[in-house]
């Protein structure tokens, strides 16, 4: 049986153009949804837009347009930047289609029926910006505590979900399942939340009207929250629990979020879901957030990096690279373009790029660029191949644990052995000895099996440059063509391939 992946991004607030962070979350998930599909998994890749709440009423407002319209502008400015982007996912969900708009009336009649909603009156504070509420304790100099923006007090009749009920429940589950929260820090920071008490959490307003009606009581709207969490289920077709789609990808679930919405998901999220009896997803990796040249990326600086922008300037696998080389997943980094084009002419054109063109320039002027069936391979043959087989294993692994950076830099160690493995056995001094063409014939054989892996494993990274290699060693494409086993097995370069020496993979930069 096939195993089978679902993986999600957060679904973006269409209050504003795309940026940065909501790229960084997307190529993540693509570069893991682009792997499992080339590992054999059945793969669901999720995205959309979160398109209801106050922020966009207020949104709309400010620019004289409907939320409507304001949201339809903007949901396609996302999907355009994703076509560019080479994310390959699989099905966009909007919160205002109506297969997500019933969905999320069942969610909160199944709820209902579990007896976990009641009415209540809400008196507290609301942070607009964030969609999220907060006591009087909680914030921090008069402030929001995730946002430092000024927040809201709110006193209204509101709907209630019985949270302090999977206090307990939640705790147990994240005791037991370590691999729920991750990284670990997060999971600390999650655990102590919980430990310190759940309390109920209003889940409708009643002083706007940009969401989805509560079911039997259209004065109140769902909380946006509830509303856009729910996509991860509606998007596979909830509230049929039993379709085969459902089912496959339903309990596979990997959320790739950012570290502010964490509470949303590693809290409120499982509870929701242990009320109507559902699992709870596999894992909820939490990424952190970049600053721009030192800077915090904020309205008021206008400061905010364009994902556009840096793929004209710098090519769209350079940027796809740099999200995910720069900063170890997990951590907070900063963007600059300075440490962008560092990388794109050290790493990119230097040491992979070089490589490609130094072995393709070789084998066409000693062997009019064809493979010759290699010969015994020799000690440093051995190496290279052993490095490019344990590779092959580790970076495995660290897709496993959501390590990008890890997996780059593994990456990176063979590129520069395959490097050092072509400076050590001078395939120029081979050439000028006849008797030592079928060494020369391994050696270069060598190093393209070493270029053919490489461009295996920076596929789901640098989709484009991935097929461009594949096409200068000659290879028939597209690069998924064979099934992994085969495809990954050191070897599998066939002896009569002819590799020719294209445009540079990466141009250097001034
Ligand atoms: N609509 C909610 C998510 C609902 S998911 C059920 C939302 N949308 S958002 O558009 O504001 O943000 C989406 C993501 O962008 C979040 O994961 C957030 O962490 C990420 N980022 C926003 N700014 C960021 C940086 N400066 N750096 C990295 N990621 C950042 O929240």
């Amino acid at each position: 049986m096939t195993s089978s992946f679902y993986v999600t991004t957060p679904i973006y607030y269409v209050n504003d153009a795309p940026h940065i962070g909501h790229a960084y979350t997307t190529v993540a998930a693509d570069v893991l949804a682009r792997y499992h599909r080339r590992r054999g998994f059945r793969v669901h890749f999720q995205t959309g837009t979160d398109e209801h709440g106050q922020k966009m009423q207020r949104a709309a407002e400010e620019r004289g347009v409907t939320p409507r319209e304001l949201a339809d502008r903007n949901a396609r400015s996302f999907q355009e930047l994703w076509g560019r982007m080479n994310i390959s996912y699989d099905n966009f969900i909007r919160t205002t289609e109506p297969r997500h708009e019933q969905g999320v009336a069942a969610l909160y009649r199944q709820m209902a029926a579990q007896g976990d909603i009641y009415l209540g009156e809400y008196e507290d504070w609301y942070c607009v910006p964030d969609e999220t509420y907060y006591t009087e304790l909680q914030l921090v100099d008069g402030k929001c505590p995730m946002c430092r923006r000024p927040v809201e007090k709110v006193k209204e009749e509101s709907y209630f979900f019985r949270m302090s009920r999977y206090q307990d429940r939640l705790l147990q589950y994240l005791n037991q399942h370590p691999e729920f929260v991750q990284p670990e820090t997060r999971r600390n920071e999650i655990m102590s939340f919980v430990a310190g008490g759940l309390r109920d959490l209003s889940i409708s307003r009643i002083s706007f009207t940009w969401g989805i009606p509560v079911p039997d009581n259209p004065r109140h709207v769902i909380y946006v929250w509830l509303d856009a969490l729910a996509n991860y289920l509606t998007a596979l077709g909830y509230p049929d629990r039993e379709s085969e789609g459902f089912r496959a990808f339903w309990p596979s679930a990997v959320h790739l979020i950012g570290k502010d919405i964490l509470r949303h998901h590693a809290v409120y999220w499982p509870c929701f879901l242990m009320s109507v009896g559902l699992p709870l997803p596999k894992t909820i990796f939490a990424h952190g957030w970049w600053t721009h040249e030192g800077r915090k990326m904020s309205k008021s600086l206008g400061n905010f990096v364009n994902p556009q922008v840096m793929i004209d300037r710098y090519g769209l696998d350079p940027f796809r690279y740099f999200l995910l080389r720069e900063v170890p997943f997990g951590g907070d980094g900063d963007f600059s373009e300075a440490a962008l084009k560092r990388r794109i002419n050290s790493e990119l054109a230097n040491d992979l790029g070089n490589l490609l063109s130094r072995v393709g320039g070789m084998a066409t002027k000693y062997s009019d660029g064809y493979m010759a069936r290699p010969g015994p391979l020799d000690r440093l043959d051995q190496d290279l191949r052993q490095t490019a087989e344990e590779t092959l294993a580790q970076v495995d692994h660290a897709f496993a644990i959501f390590d990008f950076y890890r997996a780059l830099d593994l990456i990176w160690i063979l590129v520069n052995q395959t490097n050092k493995y072509v400076d050590r056995s001078a395939p120029w001094t081979l050439a000028k000895d006849p008797a030592k063409k079928e060494r020369l014939g391994t050696v270069l054989y060598c190093a393209a099996e070493s270029l053919r892996l490489l461009a295996l494993l920076i596929a789901p990274f640098m989709p484009n440059a991935a097929e461009r290699m594949w096409d200068q060693l000659g290879l028939p494409e597209p690069i998924e063509k064979q099934p992994w086993s085969e495809a990954s097995r050191w070897g599998a370069l066939p002896p009569g391939a002819r590799l020719h020496k294209g445009p540079a993979l990466f141009p250097r930069l001034e």
